[in-house]
């Protein structure tokens, strides 16, 4: 949390398919970290991407009768407006087929072969010929069956290029041990060491030459660079890694100033666990400062896949529901590090409790308190008038310390739990304080704390929300009355700043979903009958 700058990474995502909810929730936490870090007075670079190369793109491509270019292309056309429609802040956005990865590419697998981490070998797998594809032991089961057209498949040869793993394993293994903050969970790392580390690790194939769809090898052309070295490389080629320019690289990798992190799902850990720390090494380079690992979205404990149909498509929910609510949604339902599920039931209960009945509705109410006691003007703040004030404003303290620790630790759920109390406890202190009686009763001064402290409460949690709910924070800063100028993370600190400013009354930020009618929708949605 000392360093000054933050470099933050999303997986690259295949261009192969559409992308699905579990790409957008993996996008948004680490948008979230982004927003965070920088409203935080970080210097932030934010990169996602596309992964573009490889053997399964090439044969969609020619079953879609595209080049495989074109057909990335539209497909990446489709990630941007995903992107855009969910806010998502990223500097950056690398392509492997893009010049500036692949040409690095090259020259790492260059520098590579001339350090003696690489040799020609032979590649064996099970090949399954129509389909002209490699599988390995667990794709094609114990039928030996391939896993995409169900013909079998036969043990087959092909010459390639490996990657020799056993030279950095003993410093993968002191990495771990001198830097047990790398992975997150912690489990994760238990998992690499014991069921791939200790078993003994295969070199890793890096060529292939059964598909062409790929970057070709500068020393042997009939290669193609196998998609791992291509992909793991772009969070070094995006900054100008080997480049004529590599301003952003030294800022954001090679400063120790910097915190390199790269978030991730359960799904590609080996890769980023085990083997990128390792290139690295032979490259010479540092290694991330942390790889979060947060585990999948399911869909009622099945794996979201096209081909069973119950793939949740980001779009109509955003449209239907607003971007905050779907960015809510993901970064607070599942734990992060945790696998979930998407229920329809649960997305809708869980904006209605924390966003419609809870946050917004705690707004709503004190901007009509205001109006109606104070002519719209937030009272003037004089410390606590009574224990319950002090109560509320110790939570607020309390919470940006817990919210703060957290986030630094990568602990998304556990910061967003703790906004949710401090909204909770100022809907309670209404309750405690009853604004009614006190205005029934002619108590003006305790009154006016009331409203200031609910306001300052507000400010607060919306201030802290703000990451996740990039449009609904704004609509409660204007309710609020709180000029530009004003609303900077360090206004946080002092309790009681807002105030004498006049409120204006809006639409609800979240209005409540009937559940009778929004539940049916997302099941239609889901079983594609709307799109
Ligand atoms: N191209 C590789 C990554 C290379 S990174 C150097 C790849 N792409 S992917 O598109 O298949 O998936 C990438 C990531 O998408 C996963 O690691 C995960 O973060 C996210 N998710 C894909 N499906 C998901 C769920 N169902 N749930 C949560 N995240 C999911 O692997």
């Amino acid at each position: 949390m000392d360093k000054k700058r933050f470099y933050i990474t999303t997986p690259i995502y295949y261009p192969s398919a559409k992308l699905h909810i579990g790409h957008a929730y993996c996008t948004v936490l680490s948008d979230v970290f982004a927003r965070y870090k920088r409203m935080r007075g970080f210097e932030c670079f934010f990169l996602t991407g596309a992964d573009e190369h490889g053997q399964k793109i090439e044969k969609n491509a020619a079953a879609a009768g595209k080049t495989p270019q074109q057909f990335v292309d539209e497909i990446v056309e489709g990630f941007y407006k995903l992107w855009n429609l969910l806010e998502i802040s990223n500097d950056d956005f690398i392509r492997t087929t893009q010049e500036r990865h692949w040409k690095v590419v090259q020259d790492i697998f260059t520098k590579m072969l001339k350090n003696d981490d690489i040799y020609l070998g032979e590649y064996e797998g099970w090949y399954c010929t129509p389909c002209e594809a490699f599988w390995t032991e667990t794709q094609v089961g114990p039928d030996h069956i391939c896993p995409d057209c169900g013909r079998p498949v036969q043990k087959a040869k092909e010459e390639a290029y490996f990657f020799k793993t056993k030279k950095y394993v003993d410093s993968l293994l002191k990495f771990y041990d001198e830097n047990p903050q790398f992975l997150t969970p912690e489990s994760r790392k238990n998992e690499m060491i014991n069921t791939f580390i200790k078993p003994g690790l295969d070199d890793l194939c890096i060529s292939r030459t059964s598909f062409k769809w790929g970057v070709p090898i500068r020393e042997n052309d009939r290669h193609v660079i196998y998609v791992w070295l291509d992909a793991l490389t772009n969070y070094i080629t995006a900054l100008g890694y080997g480049s004529k320019d590599e301003s952003l690289f030294k800022k954001f990798w090679e400063d120790p100033e910097c915190e390199v992190i790269h978030i991730l799902g359960a799904d590609i850990t080996r890769f980023h666990a085990i083997y990128w720390p390792m290139f690295l090494e032979s490259l010479g380079l540092r290694k991330p400062d942390r790889e979060f690992i947060h585990g999948l979205l399911m869909m009622r404990d099945s794996k979201m896949s096209k081909s069973k149909g119950n793939v949740v498509d980001p779009y109509p929910l955003v449209e239907r529901y607003g971007v905050d609510a779907v960015r809510y949604y993901l970064t607070r339902e599942v734990t992060f590090g945790n696998d979930g599920s998407f229920t329809p039931e649960q997305f809708i209960e869980r904006i209605n409790l924390d966003l419609a009945n809870s946050y917004g509705n705690l707004l709503n109410r004190t901007v009509s308190m205001i109006n109606k006691y104070f002519d719209g003007i937030i009272p003037e703040y004089k410390g606590d008038v009574t224990p319950f004030d002090a109560s509320l404003r110790m939570t607020a303290e309390s919470v940006i310390k817990l919210y703060e620790s957290s986030l630094d630790d990568l602990k998304i759920t556990e910061a967003f739990v703790q906004v949710n109390e401090l909204v909770s406890r100022a809907n309670k202190y209404i309750d405690e304080t009853e604004p009614w009686v006190l205005s029934k009763e002619g108590k003006i001064e305790e009154l006016a704390s009331v409203m200031n402290h609910l306001a300052n409460a507000i400010f607060i949690a919306s201030k802290l929300y703000e990451p996740v709910l990039v449009k609904a924070s704004k609509g409660a800063f204007d309710q609020l009355g709180i000029p530009e100028d004003k609303r900077g993370y360090e206004a946080v600190y002092k309790f009681g700043n807002v105030q004498g400013y006049k409120v204006n009354k809006g639409n609800p930020l979240f209005p409540r979903l009937d559940a009778n009618i929004e539940v049916p929708f997302i099941q239609e949605l889901m079983n594609g009958k709307k799109d």
